[in-house]
């Protein structure tokens, strides 16, 4: 046997095991994997290409093992139900680490590990851990291969449902290892379900392992995953590349790597604007992503509902602006609350090539979740294969249930969707769930009070990650389980791209699609009428609409947002624009004790007192 750290050659990796597939040229790339392989110890190795061949090998695979169940094929063709193991169904942010030289570089709000420590926690974890199973290789790039703002990776996963998933989700297979073999950058990502087979042991078709690990090397750009199937914990690309090891590149280079939906709205005269907005897990950002415009004239095409970078970059006119791109290639969206009523985009795209995980079966082999219809069938086969009828008392699919499906097919993507140059951004809104004291939408009056306002997120739990659901937890940025350095710092790199920015950087907004009156009811319709809001924000970054001034920022007179039709009393709506100053009060003090915490930026805080003064 060869050593751990001694470099492999491609013929020594094929000699120790069954290799499969074209591996990569470059010798770091086979000293890599051939060392995982010595670790893990799988029974063969697989490069995955992204061609439809092998692909469709893995599929059958899959439906044999009992992992992937088919639909039917005529009422939703080409589409897969996956059931987890019912403990293994949402992002694990207790058991997320961010292991940084020093405990302060993580900063207060992460799970810091010494990494040194960890590296031979996780050598004990893997191995031997693949024992029994294949290596999958996944070579992958995060953005249009071609992008000066794509970034690369390679995930190595013993879960056949992370391949299938990386490849939607991703630019993943030979076009990918082409430009790492080309001399990209690549970061190195491991993965595995925990769950090595014995010679005798019959596989379940949902393998994990109760103890997990979801661990992060900012300094070596590196990232390991161990014990769960769930994308967020094991689509290596998306949440651990793109958003936490991505921020820590992005504050060395001058960019942002932000949990953002982008798109492009268009007014009745054609004016364009490009919006992102960052809310928190499951608080709407896929839908407003999707968004159907209820106003006659207006037009929203979607750019990305999850991840957005961008970069600063000088244009024609001299003017610096950033630039916007959607890193990923497919949509990883919640299913309950997902309808014709709420959201057709979402239900057009559903129609074929679709990868569910814990969703409900119908008797007639289709899908079924809370919220597709009004009523529910007579009969179902819930998320964890019991039989169900409505009066179960229980949700038929998992409240953090999912879709796995290529962007390509949303009928509402922008065709320049790809461009590797991305789009000027105009306009970036925070939001959370907020039941009570934060206003329909809110205007910052500076890139300051902007980041003021991201760095004062709050929003209501979801089933998104592991906790209560419905209490209230601070969230800046919607970044709390994202941010792979120090919030302190994160913040103060905002602030300083804010001054690189100048006049071409966008304006900032807070919107809150979910206060509620006494009786618990949402005051404001959400969903496609949004639109009115959205309007709103593009007509504010165009100067053609009124705003009243308040100590936190510019909200609409009654008379400046359109909702005809709506059937909103005077009252409700006066609700959803009220900013409340004893309630703000209360709001602001504790968002500054919380800033204090976080030791942010001085200029944060000393804005916040600002804004409590006018209050
Ligand atoms: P994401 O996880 O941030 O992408 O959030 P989603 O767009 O998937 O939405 C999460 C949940 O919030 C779903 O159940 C949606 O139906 C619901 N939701 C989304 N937008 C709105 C809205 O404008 N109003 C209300 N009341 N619910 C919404
Ligand atoms: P979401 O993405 O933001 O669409 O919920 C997954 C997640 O954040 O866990
Ligand atoms: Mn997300
Ligand atoms: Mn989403």
């Amino acid at each position: 046997a060869r050593s751990r750290s001694g470099a492999a050659t491609s013929h020594e990796v094929a000699a120790d095991r069954p290799t499969h597939g074209t591996p990569s040229r470059r010798d770091d790339v086979l000293a890599w994997v051939g060392r995982i392989a010595d670790l893990a110890q799988p029974d063969r190795i697989v490069w995955v290409d992204g061609g439809d061949a092998q692909h469709e090998l893995l599929v059958r695979e899959m439906v044999s093992t009992g992992t992937l169940l088919p639909l039917n094929p005529e009422l939703r063709p080409d589409s897969y139900l996956a059931r987890s193991d019912p403990g293994d169904v949402a992002r694990v942010e207790s058991r997320t680490f961010i292991c940084s030289p020093t405990r302060a570089e993580a900063g207060p709000t992460n799970n810091w590990r010494d990494p040194a420590e960890m590296r031979q926690t996780l050598a004990g974890l893997f191995d031997g851990a693949m024992r029994g199973r294949t290596l999958y290789v996944v070579p992958f790039s995060m953005g249009p291969v071609d992008s000066p703002l794509a970034r690369f990776g390679i995930e190595i996963t013993d879960s056949p449902y992370v391949v299938a998933s990386m490849r939607i989700m991703t630019r993943s297979g030979a076009a990918a290892l082409a430009r790492i073999d080309d001399g990209a950058a690549w970061v190195p990502a491991v993965h595995s379900v925990g769950a090595p087979l014995g010679p005798d042991d019959v596989d379940v078709p949902w393998p994990c392992n109760p103890e997990k690990y979801i661990v992060h090397f900012p300094a070596e750009r590196e990232i390991w995953s161990y014990g769960s199937g769930y994308g967020g914990n094991a689509l290596l690309g998306k949440k651990c590349f793109a958003l936490r090891i991505a921020s820590v590149i992005a504050r060395d280079e001058g960019w942002l790597a932000e949990h953002m939906l982008l798109v492009r709205v268009t007014s009745p005269e054609g004016r364009r604007t490009h919006v992102a907005a960052a809310f928190p897990s499951a608080c709407g950002k896929t839908n407003l992503a999707m968004l159907r415009p209820t106003l006659p004239g207006w037009s929203v095409e979607t750019l990305g509902d999850d991840i957005v970078w961008m970069a600063p970059r000088e244009g024609d006119d001299g003017v610096t602006r950033l630039h916007a791109i959607n890193p990923e290639a497919g949509f990883f969206g919640v299913a309950p609350g997902t309808g014709w009523e709420s959201n057709p985009t979402a239900m057009e795209t559903l129609r074929r090539g679709v990868i569910f995980t814990n969703v409900a079966l119908t008797d007639d082999g289709d899908v079924w979740w809370e919220g597709q219809t009004s009523q529910p069938p007579a009969h179902l086969i819930d998320w964890q294969g019991r039989d169900w009828t409505p009066d179960a008392g229980r949700p038929a699919a998992h409240p953090n249930s999912r879709f796995t499906v290529s962007a390509a097919q949303c009928p509402t993507m922008a065709a320049d969707w790809e461009d590797p140059a991305g789009v000027p951004l105009d306009a970036i809104l925070f939001g959370g769930r907020r039941p009570s004291t934060v206003p329909l939408v809110t205007q910052a009056d500076s890139w300051e009070a902007g980041v003021l306002l991201g760095a004062s997120i709050a929003s209501e739990r979801t089933a998104a990650a592991e906790g209560t659901v419905g209490e209230l937890r601070r969230d800046p940025f919607a970044m709390l389980p994202f941010t792979g350095y120090a919030v302190a710092d994160y913040l103060a790199h905002w602030l300083e791209v804010g001054r690189g920015l100048g006049t071409g950087a966008p304006a900032i907004f807070g919107v809150n699609w979910f206060r509620k009156d006494d009786g618990g009811r949402f005051l404001w319709p959400g969903f496609g009428e949004n639109t009115r809001v959205i309007a709103w924000i593009a007509d504010r970054v165009a100067g053609t609409v009124g705003g009243r001034s308040t100590p936190i920022g510019h909200v609409p007179n009654p008379g400046d947002l359109d909702v005809t039709g709506l059937g909103l009393s005077e009252a409700d709506l006066d609700e959803l624009l009220d900013v409340d100053p004893v309630a703000w009060r209360a709001e602001l003090t504790r968002a500054g004790a919380y800033l204090e915490e976080l030791r942010a930026p001085a200029a944060l805080r000393r804005a916040l007192d600002v804004a409590i003064d006018r209050l």
